[in-house]
């Protein structure tokens, strides 16, 4: 639980994994009348009464006071967001399910056709030999191996769905391994618990079991998982665990776990631990070297140090679309950064409008995937239309030249506990009109997104907090003073986005077909000052996919800072060395009053430079072209 007030953001960490009910009471009345000493209260009061159904009472108390320093004493309790790889922050596209190799393929050749850049393409149950996971469909995914090099060619990746059911079939092989070494949830008798699931009757792994989690670890090496190479990521779904069978569709309390726990002691720890032993999986898999990539849809506190998770079965609707905002930061206010809604609702099919609106809002959370249902029309983004097929590109285009600032952000969550989406009061702790603001919100610190959630409407209105503040519209580069409330026309093609003055953002220029292709490309920075003239910010940059930036230090981390008409491009950390020949292409300079007689580039071991520029005073705008400064080197630009 996170509360929060101007002067103290606290947390309460109750760790318990059992049916846990939270009830919290707010109440404004300014005296308690409870007996026996009537006293008065300063403030408005919020009660909270924390239940358990079992175990003890393990409880935190974490006590900011600044959000930041929130976050930081919960994750020095549960653990920082992973670095995922990079490829994980590209677009994924999923069904329940893709037919067959071929249907993968051209929905692959479909998204270059239409030159929209993703980067996965998953498939569902349906692509195993009846819901046996670890299995193909012999008729319809015949040459799983060769599915994964032709996407791996495009540098493109596959992930399959691994649920946590086993089919009970005495004639396979992982069943039999699993039940001849105990690696099953029993039931009250001992006896193996068995309760049905997609497959049918199904039997349930004890993730619980460090034994257990270790051979099915072992099920993902490339000896044992046949048809799966190096390209091939996971996702955990129906880990709650969902049993169809069961009392309210889960496992019975009385279903016993390894050492004899009951499952009522455990049940919110389940998913946990099966994302917890499919990561583990994943990493032995490559010798300890690859970052893994795996979505669950169950998590609990500390699964933020395995991956990613998405808000489970939504439907296409608008209410659905709303809410998808404040169920990603009620997620990453709880440390969950990587997260996610399915795009366009998993259930039921969108109007185009929607679909549009819930692309544009989906670009700018974490996790980015469209996903449907089997009863659902097919949804690839070119079948609505071109002017649909145009405004999808475009949104998934502006995610791909962000992500080197969403990259660098999840390093920042990663090393320090900064969730990438914050709530407005996040960042302006004092401001009371942020509270409860939660349908805009900021993304990192520098740029506020505001995405269109109701159809048909032609004016938004987003507030843009602190009084001293300077906003600027990303699109149009026009200026607003904070302390207000705007009203924005929108049009089909609005995606409200402000980048706040006093901050450095980092984006890729050119196009690309999938995020290995985007490191190739050069960088624009856009540096938005604030009413001192000052501004600063971060760029983390490393191979996109190993450990070796944590082993062995590769990365890079620079620091971009503007003072007194200075930009200065600096190291922000002693550490780390990456040799990399990103080149910084661009430079714009937002609020810059007047137009300067003279840009000079001063790049170290190089002569000045008198650059080239432009200046449009209706913005206070200097755009710098064609600089091609190296990111990984000393340089300055004087205006
Ligand atoms: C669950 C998942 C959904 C998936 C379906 C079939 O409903 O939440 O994403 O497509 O199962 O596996």
């Amino acid at each position: 639980m996170v509360a929060h007030k101007p002067d103290r953001t606290l947390g309460v960490f109750w760790l318990n994994a059992s049916e846990t009910f939270i009830n919290i009471q707010y109440s404004d009345h300014q005296e308690d009348e409870t007996p026996p000493v009537k006293r008065r209260r300063a403030d408005p009061q919020t009660d909270v009464h924390w239940l358990s159904e079992s175990g003890m009472i393990d409880c935190m108390v974490l006590l900011g006071p600044s959000p930041q320093q929130l976050f930081a004493q919960y994750a020095q309790l549960t653990g920082y967001q992973a670095l995922p790889p990079l490829f994980a922050l590209g677009y994924h596209q999923c069904r329940w399910n893709y037919i067959d190799e071929a249907d993968v393929k051209s929905v692959d050749a479909g998204f270059d056709r239409h030159s929209i850049p993703y980067d996965v393409i998953w498939l569902d149950i349906e692509h195993t030999d009846g819901k046996r996971y670890f299995t193909w469909d012999p008729v319809h995914f015949p040459e799983p191996a060769k599915l994964q090099q032709h996407l791996e060619k495009k540098n493109r990746k596959l992930v399959i769905i691994s649920d946590p059911h086993i089919k009970v079939d005495p004639s396979w092989s992982l069943y039999c391994e699993a039940r001849d070494r105990g690696h099953f949830v029993k039931d009250r008798e001992g006896q193996i618990f068995k309760g049905s699931c997609w497959p049918g009757e199904s039997s349930y792994l004890d993730f619980s079991s460090s034994a257990t989690r270790a051979w099915y670890s072992r099920c993902f090496g490339l000896d044992k998982y046949k048809g799966s190479t190096p390209s091939l990521f996971v996702w955990n779904d129906m880990n709650e665990p969902s049993v169809f069978s069961g009392p309210e569709l889960t496992m019975p309390k009385d279903a016993v776990h390894c050492g004899d726990w009951e499952h009522r002691d455990l049940h919110n720890l389940y998913g946990f631990y099966q994302h917890m032993a499919t990561v583990e999986g994943l990493i032995t898999r490559s010798g300890g070297l690859e970052r893994p990539f795996v979505l669950s849809r169950s998590f609990f506190a500390g699964s933020q140090r395995l991956g990613a998770v998405w808000t489970g079965d939504n439907v296409a609707n608008w209410e659905y679309l709303k809410i998808s905002v404040p169920m990603v930061l009620s997620l990453s206010l709880a440390g969950i950064a990587f997260c996610g809604a399915d795009v366009g609702g998993f259930i039921q099919d969108p109007e185009p409008e929607l679909l549009v609106r819930w692309y544009q809002a989906a670009a700018l959370q974490p996790f980015f995937r469209g996903h449907s249902a089997n009863v659902t029309n097919r949804r690839e983004p070119w079948l609505f239309g071109d002017e649909v097929t145009a405004a999808i590109r475009t949104v998934i285009q502006q995610r791909y030249s962000l992500l080197p600032y969403w990259y660098t952000l999840f390093h920042q969550a990663h090393t320090s506990a900064l969730p990438l989406l914050r709530p407005l009061w996040v960042e302006f702790p004092e401001e009371e009109s942020t509270f409860s603001v939660d349908s805009h919100y900021m993304l990192g610190g520098a740029l506020l997104a505001c995405p269109v959630t109701e159809p048909g409407i032609q004016e938004i209105k987003v507030l843009l907090p602190g009084s001293d503040e300077i906003w600027y519209d990303i699109h149009s580069a026009l200026v607003y003073k904070g302390g207000r409330t705007l009203s924005l026309p929108v049009t089909l093609d609005t995606v409200p986005v402000f980048q706040r003055g006093g901050s450095v953002v980092c984006r890729s220029v050119g196009s690309c077909s999938c995020t290995a292709e985007l490191r190739q490309l050069p960088l624009s920075v856009t540096v938005a000052l604030n009413s001192q003239g000052t501004a600063d910010g971060e760029l983390y940059l490393d191979d996109g996919h190993s450990f070796r930036y944590r082993d062995r230090k590769v990365f890079c981390l620079r620091r971009f800072s503007m003072l007194s008409g200075r930009l200065l491009c600096r190291p922000a950390s002693e550490e780390g060395t990456f040799d990399c020949n990103t080149v910084i292409q661009s430079v714009t300079i937002l609020g810059v009053k007047s137009k300067p007689s003279a840009v000079i580039v001063h790049a170290s071991g190089a002569k000045d430079i008198s650059a080239a520029f432009q200046y449009m005073e209706t913005c206070c705008k200097l755009t710098v072209n064609s600089v091609n400064l190296r990111v990984a080197m000393d340089w300055e630009i004087q205006i």
